[in-house]
């Protein structure tokens, strides 16, 4: 079953760009400038009135949910608000009544996402579901949803699956956009953007061997930073844990701008940092921040989609990915992240696809 793969992590991550395929197929309106979903159950009318969304997931999960934030405001304008599944289902928190809540769930049977869509539904929330896992309980118990099609999982640590998620939550808030402010043209643009994704992403995997070798040169520290800033942090955040998982290296994720509050103090040549700097709004901003830890001898590899505007010298090593519609780069800016997650992992002997103390489900507290 594993080909010419070494691990079912490292076939996952090369499934991608067909996993992706898969997420969007039959998916777009005829005149290409929305999308559209069979299962989510609510009518234009119903979906005017929701003036909150509420998403729940825990891990990886929680990481696509924080992302589906930074999308779903921008381009549909609908507040969100995103909870560990844990903590909601005993929080007891007011909730806005014209809220509707999504859970998030590669498996559909993690017992704490599982549980807070059942306190949702019991408040009389409507709680739609995107899963993988093909008639998993998320998927039955919910009031709709959508299927990733991500094909089996098998790999421990979250790989297409998570990009999936984000690829939906990118493709929902076009969907959201499109019934508010988001015109036609925007819509198209968002379209296209999408439809190039399974394309970029195998550009960004025939660099596999350069993430490699750049990997194996960081593989013997024991501390890490990922940084980013907008729907780059929670890329950070997923970055830190993939490593966590399968290399038992210590990471944290923080907005880069954060650096300077605290984890700045971590910074030596002991503890190199991973940022993401692709181009937009902040690319100078976070270019500082590179500077200040570089101040500190703390070596920096860049994972960057400007071409000049990021100069060859600013950091250590530089992984470049190509330039693309925003609310697809958090898709694109993950794939180097889980390279050099595996390959640091490997080059240290560890059992990705088994790594300790981790299971591919949790279905207990
Ligand atoms: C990370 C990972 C976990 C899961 C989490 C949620 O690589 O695998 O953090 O993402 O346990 O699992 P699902 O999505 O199945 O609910």
């Amino acid at each position: 079953e594993l080909g010419s793969f070494t691990h079912f992590m490292e076939k996952e991550i090369f499934e991608q760009p067909q996993a992706l395929e898969n997420a969007m197929r039959g998916r777009f309106s005829d005149d290409e400038s929305t999308a559209k979903f069979g299962g989510l159950n609510l009518d234009a009318r119903e979906w005017r009135q929701i003036d909150r969304i509420v998403f729940c997931g825990c891990g990886t999960a929680w990481h696509a949910c924080l992302v589906a934030e930074y999308l779903i405001e921008r381009y549909a304008r609908i507040p969100v608000e995103v909870e560990y599944a844990s903590e909601f289902r005993y929080r007891n928190a007011p909730l806005d009544k014209n809220a509707l809540f999504f859970v998030v769930s590669q498996s559909g049977e993690t017992i704490d996402t599982l549980e807070a869509l059942r306190e949702a539904q019991r408040k009389g929330f409507r709680v739609l579901g995107i899963t993988n896992g093909v008639g998993a309980t998320i998927a039955r118990e919910s009031d709709g949803g959508v299927y990733q099609h991500s094909g089996p999982e098998i790999g421990v640590a979250s790989t297409k699956a998570f990009t999936a998620q984000l690829l939906i939550s990118g493709m929902l808030s076009l969907y959201l956009g499109r019934m508010r402010d988001l015109s036609f043209g925007d819509g198209r643009e968002m379209v296209q953007a999408f439809k190039s994704v399974p394309g970029l992403v195998s550009q960004i995997l025939d660099q596999a061997d350069k993430i490699k070798a750049i990997a194996e040169r960081y593989a013997d520290h024991q501390d890490f930073l990922f940084l980013g800033r907008q729907s780059m942090f929670p890329i950070a955040l997923e970055g830190a844990l993939k490593l966590k998982e399968i290399s038992y290296i210590h990471a944290e994720g923080y907005p880069a701008a954060e650096m300077k509050h605290g984890p700045i103090a971590l910074i030596s040549e002991q503890c190199p940092s991973v940022v993401l700097s692709p181009h937009g709004d902040t690319l100078q901003k976070v270019l500082s921040n590179i500077a200040e830890t570089r101040a500190r001898k703390g070596r920096v590899i860049a994972i960057t989609s400007a071409g000049k505007d990021f100069p060859e010298t600013a950091a250590d090593d530089i992984i470049r990915i190509p330039s693309a519609h925003s609310c697809v780069m958090p898709i694109l800016a993950t794939i180097p992240l889980q390279l050099l997650a595996y390959h640091i992992a490997c080059k240290r002997g560890c059992d990705v696809d088994k790594p300790r103390n981790l299971a591919k489900s949790v279905t207990v507290e």
